[in-house]
């Protein structure tokens, strides 16, 4: 890729439709990564046009790719959230109270957020609906409410935002829960996941009863005992199925925050990798690693760590500065937002940077390498939050003592514990990494996010700002090199999703999880003739993992909108 042009169709389609603004006040890509970079200079108290130049830098070439709202609409006049996602308020049990919460689900995805919501707090299908003597229909029943309105505010030319349900596995709808996306064409707006429980993986094990109860507290109370070994049979029998619902290890989630003092999760953004509390959002961007790798596919190539970790404080910055100039579309949401400054960086494009340096994306060697690389990057993420901090003050919500009593934290170096004792830390939580469905497009189909090539060649269908499809042959980044370069067939270190097995997906996402303080964006693919105990095991082996969830896709599960050519 050269460093300033767009060498791809898809790229160039991705970036006229999507992130070009105003047409030819922004004939290329570099006027997109000046408008941005302009954009997020103005959070600074001063030096502006400095700050604008060093956000520059690593915006070209896509060393650093900002999350798809941003390059969307900073610097631009609409108002529109900078921040990929949300998730949204508690539920109250009310009609007045749901349609509340339908409404700022509404106003949050007109404004291009994706949504997130946990239903766990509305009282099951069959309990009394009190004040007009009536029965509940419960919570399966509002989603299609909510699955309506996301239809709708999409036909308006809203991005296509996505929407995630949650619900806890000792709720009295869980079945229902369960089976909501059994049949084609319900709920297609939502993805689902269980919040399951370590008490809940525990009494699955050993096949003892299992309480489903709500609420907490009478009047209305519903419990019911079921066999917890066959509820989950039922949940993995669905997921098996369909490719839903997913898993959330939610005690791990809350377990693992680092804001374990002061606010509790039941519910993540749509694609999972940033467990929020209520009106929490995360703005996203991820460092591209294959702009960082050089003489690829030779036995000198390498990668440059010092370029990298030399990024990844400008990027903090750069995200920091996100929370400041987005517009919010409640607020309710500013508030919570920016009483913590939680920010996503990660990582896209591993696998293929695992290609250009030879290395087996299935070998253990490339699992401690990204590992490494990982490390390295929270380490540098860490020390550039605290730097902040001295300089323009910690978060809100910080309290001394009990940050630094978090797990994570425990575990990071004497030197970053000490700069937050010392400094505070401007951002509660630091990491994460997002899918980049969009963004990896645009950088040239680099891999997304950890996840392996695809496919070295497949079909992409987008859609148009009308909603029209188009359908596009996209190359993998690193094969499209390596064609460049050598020719003809694949490069050595080449593999594809479907190829790797399981434990290589999982074993990879253990490895980056540790050094990531939110969440990984991950689903595992299996081979079609993936029989049914192994697809069990892979969510238990998950759990035994720590890892904070679990989506598993078979080929034959769902239709999805990739489709292999090679
Ligand atoms: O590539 P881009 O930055 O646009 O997004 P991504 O990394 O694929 O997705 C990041 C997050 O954006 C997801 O986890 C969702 O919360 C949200 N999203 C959405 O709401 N609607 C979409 N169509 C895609 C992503």
């Amino acid at each position: 890729m050269n460093n300033t042009g767009l060498d791809t169709e898809i790229a160039r389609l991705v970036w006229s439709q999507r992130y070009r603004h105003g047409g030819s006040a922004e004939p290329d890509i570099t006027a997109t990564w000046r408008r941005i970079a302009n954009a997020l200079a103005q959070a600074e108290p001063s030096g502006r046009d400095e700050w604008a130049a060093r956000f520059y830098r690593v915006l070209e070439g896509f060393h650093f790719l900002p999350g798809g709202r941003v390059i969307a609409g900073a610097g631009t006049p609409r108002r529109v959230t900078l921040l990929n996602c949300f998730v949204m308020g508690g539920i109250e049990d009310s009609i007045p109270g749901i349609f509340r919460a339908l409404q700022e689900g509404a106003v949050t995805m007109q404004e291009g957020g994706g949504v997130g919501y946990d239903f766990s707090t509305l009282r099951p299908r069959g309990l009394p609906a009190s004040i007009a003597g009536n029965i509940a229909s419960g919570p399966v029943s509002f989603m299609a409410v909510w699955d309506a309105m996301c239809a709708t505010i999409q036909s308006t030319g809203a991005r296509r935002g996505a929407m995630m349900a949650t619900l806890r596995c000792d709720h009295p709808d869980i079945e229902a829960f369960i089976a909501a996306k059994s049949q084609p064409g319900v709920l297609t707006h939502f993805n689902l996941s269980v919040l399951v429980t370590d008490a809940f993986m525990r009494a699955a094990a050993e096949g003892a009863p299992w309480r489903l109860i709500f609420p907490a507290t009478p009047p209305h109370r519903m419990t019911r005992e079921v066999n917890a070994a066959e509820l989950w049979d039922r949940l993995m029998r669905a997921s098996f199925a369909s490719a839903e619902p997913g898993v959330l290890f939610i005690d791990q989630i809350n377990r693992m925050n680092n804001l374990h003092y002061c606010e509790r999760i039941s519910a993540v953004n749509p694609c999972g990798e940033v467990p929020l509390p209520h009106y929490g959002g995360c703005d996203l961007g991820s460092l591209n690693l294959t702009a960082f790798i050089s003489a690829p596919f030779s036995p000198s190539a390498r990668l440059d760590m010092e370029a990298l970790l030399a990024a990844v404080p400008i990027a903090v910055r750069i995200l920091d500065n996100v929370l400041d100039v987005s517009h919010f579309p409640l607020p309710a949401q500013a508030q919570e937002v920016r009483a913590k400054r939680r920010v996503g960086l990660g990582i896209t494009g591993l696998a293929d940077a695992l290609i250009m340096l030879g290395l087996d994306y299935g070998s253990e060697a490339a699992r401690h390498w990204a590992s490494g690389v990982m490390r390295e990057i929270c380490h540098a993420a860490y020390r550039a939050s605290t730097a902040l901090a001295a300089e323009k003050g910690a978060f809100l919500a910080f309290s001394r003592d009990a940050y630094l009593a978090g797990p994570f934290i425990r575990a990071l170096p004497d030197d970053v514990r000490d700069a937050i004792a010392t400094h505070g830390i401007r951002n509660s939580h630091l990491l994460a990494i997002a899918p980049t469905g969009t963004i990896s497009l645009l950088a040239g189909n680099v891999s997304s996010g950890i996840e392996p090539v695809f496919a070295a060649e497949a079909d992409r269908m987008i859609l148009d700002a009308f909603g029209a499809q188009q359908h596009v042959t996209v190359m993998d980044h690193a094969v499209r090199l390596w064609r460049q370069e050598q020719g003809g067939r694949l490069p050595p270190a080449f593999v594809d999703a479907g190829a790797l097995p399981v434990q290589a997906h999982l074993g990879m996402q253990a490895a980056l999880q540790a050094h990531v303080d939110q969440s990984i964006a991950k689903t595992i693919n299996l081979p079609a003739t993936c029989g049914f105990a192994d697809f069990a095991d892979t969510f238990r082996a998950a759990h035994a993992l720590g890892l904070k969830g679990c989506t598993v896709f078979r080929p034959q599960a769902a239709a999805g909108v990739l489709s292999a050519r090679a």
